[in-house]
């Protein structure tokens, strides 16, 4: 369950060092880690991974589109209040500024560790609670799917940078 870090948004990436080490992000393998760094340490790790080149390709074949995954990235549910995720995180989650991370090409399996936590209250760090209420909507099959959906994007590096 590891992440991809390589381009994604450096100030996102700081703020999750400091999530790692207040708590309202956990991880057992993170916190010890970030705890040891100081904040400009933080800023320059995450700069260098921004910098990194991102794997273009798309990692793996994508669901169909009308997936449950498909259509909460594409649509969301909005019988249940959920917008896409799209909309928050870019088209094909490509990623917005510095709030909203890029989704693309990131390893299923850390996609929905993400979801289940935010289920669970280990991860409780976003913004007015936006990814709470959207996981508190999502199955236990949703959330793989959906996942599986977003491995299979192509990363974008044009969305990498901050507007
Ligand atoms: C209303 C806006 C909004 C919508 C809709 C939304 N998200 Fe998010 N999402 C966010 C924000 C803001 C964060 C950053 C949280 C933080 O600062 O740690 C986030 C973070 C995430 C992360 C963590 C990524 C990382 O590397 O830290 C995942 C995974 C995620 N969202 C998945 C989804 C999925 C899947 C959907 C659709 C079912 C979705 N999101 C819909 C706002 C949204």
């Amino acid at each position: 369950m590891f992440p991809r870090l390589a381009g994604l948004n450096a100030a996102y990436m700081a703020k999750q060092l400091a999530d790692f080490n207040n708590g309202t992000r956990i991880n057992a393998a993170m916190q010890p880690i970030a705890s040891a760094l100081s904040p400009a340490d933080r800023q320059a790790m995450a700069d260098y991974y921004a910098a990194m080149p991102v794997p273009v390709a798309a990692a793996a074949p994508a669901p169909a589109a009308d997936s449950p995954g498909g259509l909460l990235a594409r649509r969301g549910r909005w019988s249940k209040g959920v917008p896409a995720c799209g909309q928050c995180h870019g088209p094909g989650g490509v990623g917005v500024g510095d709030a909203f991370p890029a989704l693309a090409a990131q390893p299923a399996a850390y996609t929905a560790a993400q979801l289940h936590a935010w289920q669970a209250g280990t991860r409780r760090n976003d913004p007015i609670e936006l990814m709470r209420h959207v996981a508190a909507q999502l199955s236990d099959s949703d959330i793989q799917s959906v996942a599986d959906w977003f491995a299979a994007q192509p990363a974008s590096l044009a969305a990498t940078t901050t507007p």
